[in-house]
């Protein structure tokens, strides 16, 4: 409503209401790097349009002369309560878009009064970030180290700064085949971006500790594995650690002032997340923390069932954005598949691709109990800070409201498939 007033005084928005428009005027706003690591997608993109055309084969039946004037969407997900169905999903590194990336994110996601999920390769320690959140809830999404102790580390930080639940994210064990970022030589995270959580962890400045010792007893780690791929990464590593030592003197310093510092570099490398992560980790959890546990990245439907056989609480349909895998499955045919599997109750959240609150509606109607979105917010960190990123959840929520009233939908537990959607027909 903020905005049609706005509009009636000939004003134009600084934050683009159509989805290309968005797009358009964030990459405009972004550096070239800063754009291919967003807005890029794995291998060739088909994903990423995968994503989008599954939304199109689905069509709203709308409803008239219904007589409701009011709508709510308030909805609740594992005791978080929402405002409206929609959460920001967790984005790391986002520092290439804006200083401070998290905390401004925080701050606009807040003031939408929307639940924020912070990454593990965020730019803030996620201490920072919760504050910035204010009385809305915040959840942690957490990357599997390959070090258990820095596991139970960022957990118990997370339990401790507030967050409501723990989303484990289980499709990026390795990162994908990232073409734009590969072709520009950019690779975010290797480049000391993102390592906020890391660095402010004080268990992980032990493990690097430890294990620089361990290698200035036996050599370096690298010797006779020097390949010139292991140089460069190598390289890239130590940027981190000279990037990171100027934010944080006297951290990272230390250990650069220590006599082999290519074991920290390595343990920046290596400790991120768990290649060989599998279900006897995940059924650790119940005993790691209190907290709700939701699985990132489900697209099959027997992962989904085994999901909640382990015991947890809900699981997050998504291919990371069409980031991870090339040529997997659009995200919402995996929910669909994925609620005929597991029935109507468990908890099944769905991101990758949602763009407009009609997209929100449609994920809703085919059993999602609410979305994820990814881009289109650090596109509104691009061209506004925070506020920004509290318009894009603004329109977002505003489209989704309206659609609600001119179809008839009351509430949310409404909007059902039954009531409002049909496939639509073949090209
Ligand atoms: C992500 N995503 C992500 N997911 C996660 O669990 N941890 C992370 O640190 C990140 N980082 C990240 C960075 C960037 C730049 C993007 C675009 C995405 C995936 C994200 O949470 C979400 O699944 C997708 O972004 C959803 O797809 P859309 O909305 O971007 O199409």
């Amino acid at each position: 409503s903020a905005i049609y007033r706005r509009g009636t005084l000939g004003q134009a928005p600084r934050v683009p209401t159509a989805p290309h428009e968005l797009e358009g005027r964030a990459r405009d706003a972004m550096s070239d790097r800063a754009w291919a690591y967003v807005a890029g997608g794995a291998g060739a993109g088909a994903t990423m349009r995968a994503n989008r055309a599954a939304f199109d084969r689905w069509q709203i039946v709308p409803r008239v002369l219904h007589g409701h004037t009011t709508r709510d969407l308030r909805t609740e997900v594992l005791g978080t309560p929402l405002s409206a169905p929609v959460m920001l999903a967790p984005i790391g590194a986002a520092e290439l878009v804006a200083r401070e990336a998290d905390v401004a994110i925080a701050r606009g996601s807040a003031a939408a009064g929307t639940p924020y999920i912070v990454s593990t390769q965020g730019c803030s320690p996620m201490e920072a970030t919760a504050r910035a959140m204010g009385e809305v809830p915040w959840w942690y999404q957490l990357y599997w180290s390959t070090d258990e102790r820095l596991v139970d580390s960022l957990i118990g930080r997370a339990e401790a700064a507030g967050a409501r639940a723990l989303v484990v994210t289980l499709d990026t064990t390795m990162l994908g085949w990232r073409t734009a970022d590969l072709d520009l030589g950019s690779l975010p995270f290797t480049q000391g971006m993102g390592i906020a959580q890391y660095t402010s962890d004080p268990r992980f400045m032990e493990i690097v500790r430890e294990r620089v010792a361990a290698a200035g007893e036996a050599a370096s780690p690298l010797a006779g594995t020097a390949g010139v791929e292991k140089v460069r990464a190598v390289a890239g590593g130590a940027r981190t650690l000279l990037n990171q030592s100027r934010r944080h003197p006297g951290g990272v310093r230390d250990n650069l002032r220590s006599p082999v510092p290519r074991a920290a570099v390595e343990t920046f490398l290596d400790i991120y997340s768990n290649p060989g992560l599998s279900w006897q980790h995940i059924e650790t959890l119940r005993e790691r923390t209190t907290l709700p546990v939701l699985l990132k990245g489900i697209l099959h439907p027997d992962d989904a069932a085994r999901a909640f056989e382990a015991g947890v609480d809900g699981v997050i349909v998504s291919n990371h954005g069409g980031r991870q895998v090339d040529r997997s499955i659009a995200s919402l045919d995996a929910l669909v598949a994925i609620r005929e599997r597991v029935g109507r109750e468990p908890v099944v959240l769905v991101d990758s691709g949602i763009r407009t609150g009609a997209d929100v509606f449609v994920a809703l109607a085919l059993g999602a109990d609410a979305t994820l979105l990814g881009r289109p917010h650090v596109y509104g960190l691009a061209l506004d800070g925070a506020d920004g990123v509290r318009d894009v959840i603004d329109d977002v929520v505003a489209e989704l409201d309206l659609t609600m009233g001119l179809t008839g939908a009351q509430s949310i537990a409404d909007i059902t498939r039954d009531a409002f959607l049909v496939p639509a027909p073949a090209p």
